[in-house]
C-alpha cells in the first residue's frame, strides 16, 4: 500500500526520495509524488503510474534542497490520477504532507474547513490533513500536527513540511506504520525498512500518537502523554543485496530459489539435534504459560493464513492442543470464546497487516497469551505480542509470498515440538521432526530442479481460464495456497479446495478446459486423494499430479506429474508447495503480468 520517504540531513534529497520510492514500488502504487524545500519555497512534481514517470517530470534544477517528503500512492479516495497523488499541499502551497491509511471522518472535516474558505483540488482524505494543519498552523509545524490529530479518526502514518520552517520535518502516526531511520547527519523516515536498508541500519518504530520532529541538529519525540520520549533503537540485519534481483528476471523467482537458505535462516540455532529439542528464545518468557494453555487461536491473512491452516494440523496431531484458523479479518466482529489460557497466534510477514494487528488487539482484550510469527523485525505486530518467534529471512519483495509461507510453516512447525514436548510428544518422535527439519533444505533445493518442467507445463496450460486445486489433510491448504497463487499473478481463475469436497459441487466445473492439479504426495490420505483423481479423469477433466519420488502408479493416471522428495507427512506442505509457486509463475510471466506487483494488490495491507 501507500510508500512514505521523508528525508533531512546533510545530503540533498532529491537521489534518496527517488531511491526510497523506488524500493517501496513493491508494496503496490499507481501514482507518485514528491515535495522538496529549497529553503524559502517547496517545489513538488507529481505523476500518475510509476516513479519512472514521476523521474522525467521532475526539474533537476528546481529540485535542490536537503528537506523533502515523497509517496507512492495506493488508491483509497479518488482515481489513480496526478491530482489525487500525494503529496497534498494547503491553499497557501505552504504545509505538504503525504499520508499512508485512511482518514474516516474527512467528509465532516472537509465541510467545516470549506465553510472556513479552503478551496480543494482532490477528491483524496489526505488533502483534508494539508488544510486542517494549516488552518491550525500558527508558526510551529510540531504543534499544528499535534493539533490536527486531535480531530482525525482513522489510520494514519503522516510526514509534513512547512516552506517557512526549512529545517524541519515533523511526522506523526496512529495504526499505519512509520519508522525512522537515524543515519549520519540525517534522519529518513519510511513507511518499512527497505526505504532505510542501504543509508542506515539503525531505526526506531514510532509508537501511536508520537510526535516525531526533525532538523539538521537531531530527532525528538514527544508520546502521546506530551513526554519526550528516547525509543529503543533497533539495529536492521537486512542488507542492500537482500532488495536487489541479483541476475533473476523477478523478485518472485529469486524468493522461491532463495528458499534453500530462507529454510536454513529460520532454523538456525532452534534445533538441538543430539536431544531432539527445539528452543526458541523469543518464547522463553512465557514457557510456562504455553504449557498450561488450552486452546490456540490462529489469526492471520492470506497467504499466512495457509500456513497457518497447516498449523492446525500440526498442533492437534503433535501436540494435541484444539486449535482453530481464523480469518483475522472476521476475528474482531464474531464472539470470539477465548480467556487467559489460549494462546493466539498472529502469523503476518509484514508485521502490519491491519486485520491481523486488530486481532491482536481484540485478543488481548480477553487476557489471551499472544504470540507473534513476524518477519519484519521491530513491526508492529512483533511489538504488541507477548512473544513471539522471527522468520529470519530477510526482506520478501514480491507482493506473491513464498519464501515467508515456507518459513512460517516451518517455525509453526518448531512451535509444535516445542508445545508438544510440553505435553505428551516423545523424545523419539520429536527428535525426528527435528532430523526431518535439519534436511529441508537440502529436499528445497532438490525440488527445485523440476523448473524447468514446470515451466514447460505451464506452456502446455496457458489457455486454461480456470484451475482446480485440490488436496487433503496437510495438503488441503497447499491446494488454497497453490490456488491463490495462480490467481494473485497470473490472474487466471483459480479454486483450492480440499478433495473430498469436490463431489459436493466443484466437480461440476470439470471438463477438459478446466484442469485439476492434485497435491498428492504419498502420505495416510494418498488413496483417497487417488479416488478423487480417478474421478476427475472418468468426467475427461486433465489432472496434474504433484507426488512423491518413485511414485510410478500415478503417471498412469495423471496427465503430467511433478515429483517431490519424499518427506515427513507434517513438513510435506513445504516441499509440495514450491511446484505451485512456479506454476504461477511461470504463468504469469507466460502471460506478461507484472509478476512482483499485481494489479490491485499491495504487499502490505495496512488498512482494513
Ligand atoms: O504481511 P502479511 O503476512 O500479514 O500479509 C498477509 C497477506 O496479505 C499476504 O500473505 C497476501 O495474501 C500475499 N500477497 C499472498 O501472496
Amino acid at each position: 500500500m501507500c510508500g512514505i520517504v521523508g528525508y533531512i540531513g546533510k545530503n540533498e534529497c532529491l537521489p534518496v526520495l527517488i531511491d526510497g520510492l523506488e524500493r517501496l514500488e513493491y508494496r503496490g502504487y499507481d501514482s507518485a509524488g514528491i515535495a522538496i524545500s529549497n529553503g524559502c519555497k517547496i517545489y513538488c512534481a507529481k505523476s500518475k503510474g510509476r516513479v519512472t514517470e514521476l523521474k522525467k517530470k521532475i526539474s533537476r534544477k528546481k529540485c535542490i534542497g536537503k528537506l523533502g517528503i515523497a509517496h507512492t500512492r495506493w488508491a483509497t479516495h479518488g482515481e489513480p490520477s496526478e491530482v489525487n497523488a500525494h503529496p497534498h499541499s494547503g491553499c497557501e502551497k505552504k504545509i505538504w504532507v503525504v499520508h499512508n491509511g485512511i482518514i474516516e471522518n474527512y467528509q465532516t472535516l472537509k465541510n467545516d474547513l470549506e465553510i472556513k474558505g479552503h478551496k480543494f483540488l482532490s477528491q483524496t482524505d489526505t488533502e483534508v490533513i494539508a488544510h486542517l494543519i494549516e488552518e491550525l498552523y500558527d508558526g510551529d509545524l510540531t504543534v499544528a500536527v499535534k493539533k490536527a490529530c486531535l480531530h482525525l479518526n482513522g489510520a494514519y502514518a503522516i510526514v509534513a513540511i512547512h516552506a517557512d520552517e526549512p529545517d524541519k520535518i515533523v511526522a506523526t502516526k496512529f495504526s499505519s506504520p512509520l519508522v525512522v531511520g537515524i543515519g549520519k547527519e540525517e534522519t529518513i523516515f519510511s513507511s518499512d525498512i527497505s526505504a532505510i536498508v542501504g543509508r542506515t541500519k539503525d531505526v526506531i518504530y514510532l509508537n501511536d500518537g508520537d510526535i516525531a520532529e526533525a532538523t539538521k541538529s537531531g530527532l525528538k519525540i514527544i508520546n502521546s502523554d506530551k513526554n519526550t520520549v528516547k525509543h529503543n533503537v533497533f539495529s536492521i540485519d537486512w542488507n542492500f543485496d537482500q532488495v536487489q534481483k541479483n541476475g533473476f528476471e523477478h523478485f518472485m523467482k529469486k524468493e522461491i530459489f532463495e528458499q534453500v537458505d530462507s529454510i536454513q535462516n529460520s532454523i538456525r540455532g532452534r534445533l538441538d539435534l543430539q536431544k531432539g529439542i527445539v528452543r526458541l528464545g523469543g518464547l522463553e518468557s512465557v514457557r510456562d504459560r504455553l504449557a498450561d494453555i488450552q486452546n490456540i487461536i490462529i489469526v492471520t491473512c492470506g497467504t499466512a493464513r495457509h500456513a497457518g491452516l497447516v498449523g492446525e494440523y500440526m498442533l492437534e496431531e503433535f501436540a494435541r492442543i484444539p486449535t482453530e484458523v481464523e480469518y483475522a479479518s472476521e476475528f474482531r466482529y464474531r464472539a470470539p470464546v477465548l480467556n487467559n489460557r489460549t494462546a493466539v497466534i498472529a502469523i503476518s510477514q509484514s508485521g502490519e497487516t491491519a486485520d491481523t494487528l486488530a486481532a491482536v488487539r481484540e485478543a488481548k482484550k480477553y487476557g489471551a497469551l499472544t504470540i507473534g510469527i513476524v518477519n519484519a523485525v521491530g513491526s508492529t505486530i512483533a511489538r504488541e505480542t507477548d512473544a513471539g518467534v522471527y522468520n529470519h529471512i530477510g526482506p520478501e519483495v514480491s507482493v506473491a509470498s513464498t519464501k515467508a509461507f515456507t518459513s512460517q510453516l516451518v517455525i509453526l512447525a518448531l512451535i509444535t515440538v516445542m508445545l508438544g514436548r510440553q505435553r505428551n510428544l516423545s523424545s523419539i518422535e520429536a527428535s525426528n521432526i527435528v532430523q526431518e527439519i535439519s534436511q529441508l533444505s537440502i529436499k528445497i533445493e532438490d525440488v527445485l530442479k523440476i523448473d524447468r518442467q514446470v515451466r514447460e507445463l505451464a506452456d502446455k496450460y496457458i489457455d486454461s481460464q480456470n484451475f482446480l486445486f485440490m488436496g487433503r489433510k496437510y495438503n488441503k491448504p497447499i491446494a488454497q495456497e497453490g490456488a491463490l497463487k495462480m490467481k494473485e499473478i497470473s490472474y487466471i481463475h483459480a479454486e483450492g479446495i480440499a478433495s473430498g469436497e469436490m463431489k459436493h459441487g466443484t466437480i461440476a466445473l470439470v471438463d477438459d478446459k478446466c484442469p485439476s492439479l492434485f497435491v498428492c504426495p504419498h502420505d495416510s490420505v494418498y488413496e483417497k486423494n487417488i479416488s478423487n483423481i480417478e474421478e476427475i479423469k472418468a468426467r475427461g477433466g486433465r489432472v496434474i499430479a504433484i507426488a512423491t519420488e518413485g511414485d510410478l502408479d500415478i503417471a498412469n493416471l495423471a496427465d503430467d506429474v511433478i515429483y517431490v522428495p519424499k518427506v515427513l507427512e507434517m513438513l510435506s506442505p513445504i516441499i509440495t508447495v514450491i511446484p505451485t509457486q512456479l506454476l504461477a509463475y511461470y504463468m504469469a510471466v507466460f502471460k506478461d503480468r507484472n509478476v512482483d506487483m499485481p494489479r490491485n494488490l499491495a504487499k502490505s495491507v495496512t488498512v482494513e
